[in-house]
């Protein structure tokens, strides 16, 4: 049975939870395997909008096993206001149709403080984080002194935890002028969240082990994307994991050979929230014009995204450092009516033409995109179901960045309702 790993193949925010959504039809179980709520994914069902951030998106399917993999960082607060909002919206969720690897780490409130104080100090460049706490909940994990969710079902276990990070915690706090930890009123509101939390505990690695023995298929939930992946990215504006295929593997506790397909998503054109450098963004009409036609606003922050021309330089490079097998292509709809649409083909750097980004900082902010120019169309694509829908112009726009990124189209979307989607390639195949 082919299992399909879902991966952001830009800067974040490029469909993935519509895809996932659609896909998780075709699977048995939906894991998430890296990131936090610092993700927000949107699924439109029949005009019905569900917004997901920590919870994988085959919780909105009945019937489908949703897991948290051990690659995620968790805020047990979080994880519970989600699934009530979620059970508000009807959807329901039970230890039966939701796992949490025991070995994922905790995100608590001493992280989003931390990363929200980092990001407030004047005179350091801000990174433009979520504020959710992800960074600093990372940095303990390989720091080995997260707490952990299955800390959380043993009293002694937990003090000597907290003991360990406070000794970490405090003398930074002291440093940004933040109290210390209060240790009491920490370790009683980890009492108070762990029998909520615990019920959905299980050793994650065992149980899609055996799942993929059973011959169920698997879909790996991919949150950011790779340009913010904390190796491969625009370091340091970047998200602390690792985002690429490869962590869906050791994120969830399958060996990679349990991957049969990577499915990149990608914008027909791109944007990216927060700081860091962005070679193809616009500063004009243009780039207003995406944003207001792609509603280009953050799900989790609500910071408008920056937006600018496709680039076919740094999606090449992400198909190859997640070992893309196809892309899934949304929001083609979104360049409706342009009458040009510009790709960036590569990149002048002080006079020498690249064809990757390269890695060192002040060499990514003074590259400056080559473009080549395609002609537009003025049909409306929103809502097509089929290649036969789409216009010329919109069929040769997508050859041309197939044959640019070197991978073929699996998938296209066209509006963010479910079944405004195009299968070319299903990556389910075995
Ligand atoms: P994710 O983080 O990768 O899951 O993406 P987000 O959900 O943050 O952002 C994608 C936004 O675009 C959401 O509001 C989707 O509903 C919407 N969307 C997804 N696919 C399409 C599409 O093909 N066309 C349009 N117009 N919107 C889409
Ligand atoms: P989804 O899954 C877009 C960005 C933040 C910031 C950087 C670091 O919806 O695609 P963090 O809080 O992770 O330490 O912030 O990463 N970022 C995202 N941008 N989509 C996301 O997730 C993102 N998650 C984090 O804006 O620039
Ligand atoms: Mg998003």
């Amino acid at each position: 049975m082919a299992n399909v790993v879902v991966v952001g193949a830009q800067w974040g925010d490029e469909g993935k939870g519509k895809i996932v959504d659609w896909l998780s039809e075709r699977a048995d179980v939906i894991a998430r395997f890296q990131g936090g709520h610092n993700a927000g994914h949107t699924l439109v069902i029949d005009g019905k909008v569900y917004k997901l951030s920590l919870l994988p998106s085959g919780i909105v399917r009945g019937g489908k096993l949703s897991v948290i993999g051990n690659g995620v960082v968790l805020d047990p607060w979080h994880l519970i206001t989600e699934i009530e909002k979620l059970r508000g919206q009807g959807v329901d969720i039970t230890p039966e149709n939701l796992m949490i690897a025991e070995n994922a780490s905790l995100i608590l409130p001493v992280h989003g403080e931390l990363d929200r104080a980092r990001e407030g100090q004047t005179g350091v460049a801000k990174i433009g984080t979520t504020g959710r706490g992800i960074g600093p909940a990372y940095e303990d994990k390989v720091g080995r002194r997260a707490i952990r969710v299955a800390d959380l079902a043993d009293a002694a276990t937990l003090e000597t935890r907290v003991d360990r990070l406070m000794g970490h915690h405090d003398a930074l706090r002291r440093g940004l002028g933040i109290e210390p930890i209060d240790r009491a009123a920490l370790l009683e509101a980890l009492a108070a969240i762990a029998p909520q939390v615990l019920p959905y505990a299980k050793p994650v690695w065992k149980v899609l082990t055996e799942a993929r023995k059973a011959g169920k298929r698997i879909l790996f939930e991919g949150a950011q994307g790779a340009l913010l992946d904390v190796d491969f990215g625009t370091y340091p504006y970047v998200t602390s994991s690792n985002v690429i295929a490869g962590q869906a593997a050791t994120g969830t506790g399958l060996g990679p050979t349990a991957i049969d397909f990577v499915l990149g998503i990608v914008k027909a054109y791109t944007t990216r929230v927060g700081e860091g450098p962005f070679p193809a963004e616009l500063f004009d009409a243009d780039g207003d014009r995406l944003g207001e036609r792609g509603h280009e606003f953050g799900t989790v922050t609500g910071r408008k995204r920056r937006c600018g021309w496709f680039d076919a330089v740094l999606v090449r490079q992400t198909c190859a450092t997640s070992g893309v097998s196809g892309i899934a292509l949304t929001k083609l709809d979104v360049l409706d009516g342009f009458p040009v649409l510009k790709i960036c083909v590569g990149y002048d750097l002080d006079g020498v033409r690249l064809d990757y980004l390269p890695t060192a900082a002040d060499q990514q902010a003074r590259c400056t995109p080559i473009y080549e120019e395609m002609e537009g169309w003025s049909e409306n694509t929103a809502g097509a179901r089929s290649w036969a829908d789409l216009p010329g112009a919109a069929i040769k726009y997508v050859r041309r960045i197939e044959e640019l990124i070197q991978c073929p189209v699996a998938m296209l979307s066209t509006s963010p309702e479910r079944d405004d989607t195009i299968l070319v390639t299903d990556p389910f195949a075995d």
